[in-house]
């Protein structure tokens, strides 16, 4: 016979104590950087995410961003991926950010997008950034608070995957207007896109709508029209698993200014850029 395990509110108060800590310090780090006007001159922060790993959240992510970029906005990327950055990778960048002289990053200026990544902070190909727990909420929140974005329409975050860690810090600390969601067809990613787009309900964030990635004869296609319509949210259609979008994130180009893409990609960047209600 097995050990039962104990119910969740019995584990650790120590767990709990860390967690307080936690708050207690990013509540005055924001404090301090509301005051010196962090994220002032930022209209809109939107986030892209899904509770599954490896689904086209960076690929969404940057995407959207350089085809508002292209309809004129003024638009930044923040990559809160603090350990797997890729936003770099798919932009083809190489540039290092640096900080000014009042400890602030300053964005790296890309095609017309300010992009801010730990992936531009260091050797990123292949030396493993070894970080834990609070230190990396603290760095996520450092790299969106503590940016020099200048005034931006949107800020676009390229979150990693899950239902805790950063995605959560950020919900409740980071001005997040509206999340973008981003599935693929399969069973399980399915299944955890549900539970992230549950988690967007409860920090009360507006649910811009739902993208099916990688569609086609392999991993099925509009599988996740249901899933939207279970959640009653938005289902903003689906991309095609296409090796010319493959090549295209992997040579640094933008697959949505593609005009084959122009009737996939239209919808989604309107969802994004439709004015909403629930404003910060
Ligand atoms: N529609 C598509 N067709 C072909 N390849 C795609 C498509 N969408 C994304 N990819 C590729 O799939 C891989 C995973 O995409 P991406 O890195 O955007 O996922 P992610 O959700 O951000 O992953 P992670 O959870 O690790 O952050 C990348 O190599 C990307 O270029
Ligand atoms: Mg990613």
């Amino acid at each position: 016979m097995g050990i039962p395990l104990e119910p969740a509110s019995a584990i650790p108060e120590r767990r709990h104590g860390e967690e307080d800590e936690f708050r207690t310090l990013t509540k005055e780090m924001d404090a301090r950087r509301r005051g010196e006007g962090a994220l002032e001159g930022v209209k809109r922060v939107v986030a892209v995410h899904s509770g599954k790993g490896g689904v086209g959240k960076t690929f969404l992510a940057v995407n959207v961003a350089y085809a508002l970029a292209e309809r004129g906005f003024e638009v930044g990327i923040l990559d809160a991926d603090v350990d797997c950055p890729n936003v770099p990778k798919f932009l083809g960048m190489r540039e290092r950010l640096y900080v000014d002289e009042r400890k602030r990053f300053v964005p790296v200026r890309h095609r017309g997008v300010k992009v801010v990544s730990m992936g531009l902070t260091r050797d990123d190909e292949g030396e493993p950034f070894l970080i834990r727990g609070p230190a990396k909420h603290r760095v996520a929140i450092d790299l969106l608070m503590g940016s020099d974005w200048g005034a931006l329409d949107f800020l676009l975050v390229d979150l990693p995957p899950g239902t805790a860690d950063v995605p959560m810090s950020l919900f409740e600390f980071g001005d997040v207007e509206g999340i973008l969601y981003v599935t693929t067809p399969q069973k399980e990613a399915l299944i955890d896109t549900r539970k992230s787009i549950r988690m967007g309900r409860t920090f009360a964030l507006a649910q811009i709508g739902l993208v099916e990635n990688m569609s086609g004869p392999i991993f099925g296609r509009d599988r996740a029209l249901a899933l939207a319509q279970d959640e009653g949210i938005p289902y903003l259609g689906s991309i095609p698993l296409d090796e010319r979008i493959l090549s295209m994130n992997e040579r640094g180009d933008i697959a949505f200014t593609d005009v084959s893409l122009e009737p996939v990609a239209a919808p989604i960047v309107d969802a994004v850029a439709r004015p909403r209600e629930t404003g910060r």
